[in-house]
């Protein structure tokens, strides 16, 4: 008998996403769980804010999506307790912060323990924090990139999924580097699906 936890499943990966912004990162997951280079699907998108472009991304690419704009929640605390109860109503097997611009709580993670992955545009522990771009501009580095990693209450920490080295180029400007930063978070988020899944036992090694 396979242990309890273990639920590698006839059916697909479900994932709920959360974005902040433009969504391009929720874009490419979508993109990869359509082309089956990852076997999930996306169920549900939740925003924060009512004009992440990521809202137009869900309508054009037929992904159910809802809005919890935190300014209406007494604290981060009842705003998490909000978007556990979206994620658990749409049976969601793992969580991906997409660009997700609030700090999260206890009542996420605890809800989602070893699912609940985030997507930051620096190589961790480098530059922690919303300004990461600008942070490896202003530190003068000649490589930066991103990092796929497991959720932990203090803010970019937990462990490593995938990281991505991105060289910063002479004349770089936050635009450039940031779109530089892009193209990898794209081929690493969906790769860090997968090895989250895998390594708790809901998807088969490949
Ligand atoms: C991404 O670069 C992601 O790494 C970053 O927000 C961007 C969202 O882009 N996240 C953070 O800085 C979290 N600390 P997108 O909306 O185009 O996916």
């Amino acid at each position: 008998m396979p242990p309890a936890q273990l639920i590698v499943t006839e059916r697909r990966l479900r994932l709920g996403v959360m974005a902040s912004g433009s969504g391009s990162n929720f874009e490419a997951l979508v993109e990869a769980c359509q082309t089956g280079r990852l076997g999930a699907e996306v169920e549900l998108l939740i925003v924060n804010n009512p004009n992440a472009g990521a809202l137009k991304r869900a309508e054009r690419l037929g992904i159910q999506s809802q809005l919890l704009d935190h300014r209406l929640y007494g604290s981060r605390q009842e705003l998490d307790q909000a978007l556990v109860t979206r994620f658990q109503a749409a049976q969601v097997d793992l969580v991906v912060m997409a660009g997700w611009m609030r700090i999260v709580t206890e009542t996420l993670i605890q809800a989602y323990p070893e699912r609940l992955i985030n997507i930051h545009p620096s190589l961790l522990p480098s530059f922690r924090g919303a300004k990461a771009i600008r942070q490896a501009l202003e530190a003068g580095v000649k490589l930066t990139g991103c990092t796929a990693h497991l959720v932990e209450l203090e803010v970019d920490t937990g462990p490593v999924l995938v990281q991505a080295a991105v060289p910063v180029l002479p004349g770089d400007s936050e635009a450039s580097l940031s779109e530089r930063i892009h193209r990898q978070e794209h081929r690493i988020l969906p790769l860090a699906v997968q090895l989250a899944a895998e390594r708790i036992g809901l998807l088969d090694q490949g």
